[in-house]
């Protein structure tokens, strides 16, 4: 029987801002963080909204976080109970992660007797501006009680305040009365209304009270021995970004949700979920741990999923907070897609849809460095916008600001576009997508690189050189396969889509087809891939970018014992990876991952062997890669601890969460992706070759089968696999 609870029992209030990544429960446009309901912005909690972004000042523009309308503690005869500040007797926390409930329950000792409180809360799948909250209180005497809960207007930023004008008011259309927010935000001022309402069958005393920046209602009650007095709770959620009229339709909502009552608005929520999961449950015979792991993962990518709308992507640290600017990176289409393609295929379009209708940013980007063609944001936000400064990272020594290069050399961004979209093509059968916007989409990607090739005057060749690869630590460097190879990859497929795009008369006005087709042909025949070496030692091996190999070979151990502080940077100018040939992530790897039929074994062995113990895997998007490659060259028992690392990333966590006094973490929807290509791509081996679906299955030891569903081409298939043997069935036949 699959395990769908995590739970964790106990309080250490040092492990609040971890677990408030472990227990988010999100529907794609709000994100909730599993922080407790007694929390203040000390303690990180965050009702985040996808696709709002403001910018204070100097400060990054980040995305917004919601008054918190969550906000609750206890009174018991006048004392206040709450975390950190009153030590519980027990506690415990829970998240159903097939139905988004989050789940708490606290005991504390008070003079009279044991007082209990108990809430669940989901953000709803079935009404996205909805988050419903129910609060259950009993105690074993006569407790005084008074549960003050409504919206904490003192929210937790990084570079905020972003809401302006707060007004908090109250209004008497629904029994036991209204709490109404109204802010907007300060760069757009896109008006945000956050309300609450609350309702109890047990007799209680309501007041509304104001207190700092928080707005609350105060319920009053007496419990009795042996019984718990329940209050459910609504909070409704616009912006005048999706709505004229925010107040009026966030009342409305709660009048609804009011009348319906929790139990009902939580079965549909619920059912929901049953849904989703009919399409995309992974079932793994034989390890109850891979299966868990696998599945949480997947429940983070649809807490996340922007199925609100028909162009949005997920940034790198999903809808749990501010961190990374709330930006998409190559994560979206190198990692994520594959899940979405394969269960979810319109939420796939939508992520693509959003590089499509952000082709106007990329453009000036490109421009603004002298470049032809589509360069897309390293950090992408609304309209494509490149939230990267030259300056991303701070110097721990001197406090002063260090000059990156992600956004002005990681170009291989483009690429993962172009790849993306043609994927999404090639796996639903839906050209749809490829229309005039997208074709010229794929067009202008190849045109960037187009016009980033150069051609020394020696050699009849063209390079791309000052780049930075996957691998971030080793800057402005020449020929990184990876990016050649992806480059290699946009100029073919630009050549394709435009023969079709001919045909079909989906081509850019005054386009010269031929010539062009020309171009990105000749471009792509020339362009330099490094080849497998033969040096002595490195035999079979690819070098990562011109002169890898003369950089100093030493051990991941030796590096970290450089290091003068747990926190500095390990590249650019002085960082200790720079100089050696340790690297972030899987760079080499993860282009063999893509293009591993035109390798041999042995070489895809040869590389796996010598990048991975140079690999610090510093970025949790690193294991995938390996646990990919690894099933590629039939051993997935070597890819199975890789595997888990991502399947576990964020159920686990130990990832870095602090640099400096700044939170840089957050949930990892990257590694989760991964962990799901491994389970599918990897170990049962699903591919789609000439349109049709086929299953090749090489399970690790642990493994001794496997089911779930894929889409390709339109048609739902069901595979059960049963050892090496596989199944493929259409559903429904
Ligand atoms: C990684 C990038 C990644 C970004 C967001 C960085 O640490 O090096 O490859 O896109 O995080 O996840």
């Amino acid at each position: 029987m699959a395990n769908w609870m995590i739970r964790e029992k106990g309080y250490q209030e040092s492990d609040a801002a971890t677990l408030g990544n472990r227990y988010l429960i999100g529907n794609g446009y709000i994100g909730i963080r599993g922080t407790l309901e007694e929390y203040e912005a000390d303690h990180l909690p965050a009702i985040n909204l996808a696709g709002i972004y403001d910018r204070v000042g100097e400060g990054w523009r980040e995305p917004i976080n919601l008054p918190n309308g969550c906000f609750t503690y206890l009174k018991v005869d006048e004392d206040i109970y709450r975390l950190p500040e009153r030590e519980p007797v027990s506690h415990e926390m829970t998240l159903d992660h097939r139905h988004g409930v989050f789940g708490r329950e606290t005991v504390w000792h008070t003079p009279r007797g044991n007082i209990t409180l108990k809430t669940e809360r989901f953000a709803s799948m079935h009404e996205k501006n909805l988050i419903g909250m129910r609060f259950r209180i009993s105690a074993d005497f006569h407790a005084d009680v008074e549960l003050l809960t409504g919206i904490d207007c003192d929210v937790w930023d990084l570079n905020g305040p972003h809401l302006e004008d707060i007004l908090m008011e109250e209004s008497g259309d629904i029994a036991g009365g209204e709490l109404i927010v109204s802010t907007h935000t300060h760069e757009a001022g896109i008006p945000i209304v956050v309300t609450e309402c609350i309702h109890s069958d047990a007799s209680v005393e309501i007041k509304s009270k104001r207190k700092e920046m928080k707005l609350l209602h105060r319920i009053c009650l007496i419990t009795k021995p042996g019984e718990s007095a329940v209050i459910e709770k609504w909070v409704a959620v616009y912006t005048g970004k999706e709505s004229y009229e925010p107040r009026k339709e966030a009342t409305d909502l709660l009048k609804r949700a009011y009348s319906d009552g929790f139990e009902t608005q939580l079965k549909l929520h619920m059912e929901c979920w049953e849904k989703l999961w009919k399409h995309s449950e992974v079932v793994i015979k034989g390890d109850e741990i891979a299966e868990q792991a696998v599945n949480y993962s997947l429940y983070h990518l649809h807490s996340i999923a922007p199925r609100h709308t028909q162009s949005l992507s997920i940034p790198a640290r999903g809808l749990s907070g501010q961190t990374y600017k709330g930006a998409v990176f190559w994560d979206t289409e190198m990692f994520m897609l594959d899940f979405f393609i394969m269960t979810d295929p319109a939420t796939a379009r939508t992520l693509m849809k959003y590089r499509i209708d952000t082709l106007e940013g990329a453009i000036a980007k490109a421009a603004s460095y002298g470049y032809e063609g589509a360069f897309y944001a390293w950090e992408s936000q609304e309209g494509g916008y490149d939230a990267c400064s030259d300056y991303n990272v701070t110097d721990v020594f001197t406090g002063r600001p260090m000059r990156t290069f992600f956004r002005d050399k990681q170009v291989h961004i483009t690429a993962a576009v172009a790849y993306g979209i043609l994927r999404y093509v090639e796996w639903t059968g839906d050209k749809t997508i490829l229309d005039k916007d997208g074709v010229r989409t794929i067009i202008e990607c190849a045109r960037f690189y187009h016009s980033l090739l150069l051609k020394p005057v020696e050699k009849y060749r063209y390079e791309i050189r000052d780049v930075i690869g996957p691998d971030e630590y080793h800057e402005r460097v020449n020929n990184n396969g990876y990016t050649n190879r992806m480059a290699k990859y946009t100029l073919e497929a630009a050549v394709r889509v435009i023969g079709e795009a001919n045909v079909e008369g989906t081509l850019p006005e005054g386009f010269d087809a031929d010539e062009w087709k020309k171009n990105f042909a000749v471009a792509a025949e020339r362009l330099y891939i490094p080849t497998p070496s033969n040096r002595p030692g490195k035999e079979g091996v690819i070098e990562q970018f011109d002169g890898y190999f003369d950089l100093e070979d030493t051990t991941l151990d030796e590096v970290r014992g450089r290091l003068l502080h747990e926190k500095e940077y390990w590249g650019g100018a002085y960082g200790v990876a720079s100089h050696t040939q340790i690297i972030k992530q899987a760079d080499v790897v993860t282009w063999l991952n893509l293009f591993d039929r035109e390798y041999d074994i042995q070489t895809l062995r040869a590389n796996w062997d010598y990048y991975e113990p140079r690999t610090e895997h510093g970025s949790s998007l690193s294991a995938g890669m390996y646990a990919m490659l690894a099933c590629k060259i039939g051993e997935p028992d070597k890819a199975y601890p890789f595997f888990l690392k991502s399947a576990m990333a964020d159920l686990k966590g130990g990832g870095k969460e602090w640099a400096g006094l700044v939170y840089i973490g957050g949930t990892h929807p990257a590694a989760a992706g991964a962990a799901y290509m491994t389970a599918i791509e990897g170990f049962a081996g699903v591919s789609v070759v000439d349109g049709e679906l086929k299953v090749r299955p090489s399970l690790p030891r642990s493994i001794t089968g496997m089911e779930f569903n894929c889409y390709c081409r339109g048609v739902e298939y069901k595979v059960s696999i049963d050892g090496g043997n596989a199944e493929i069935t259409p559903v429904g036949s």
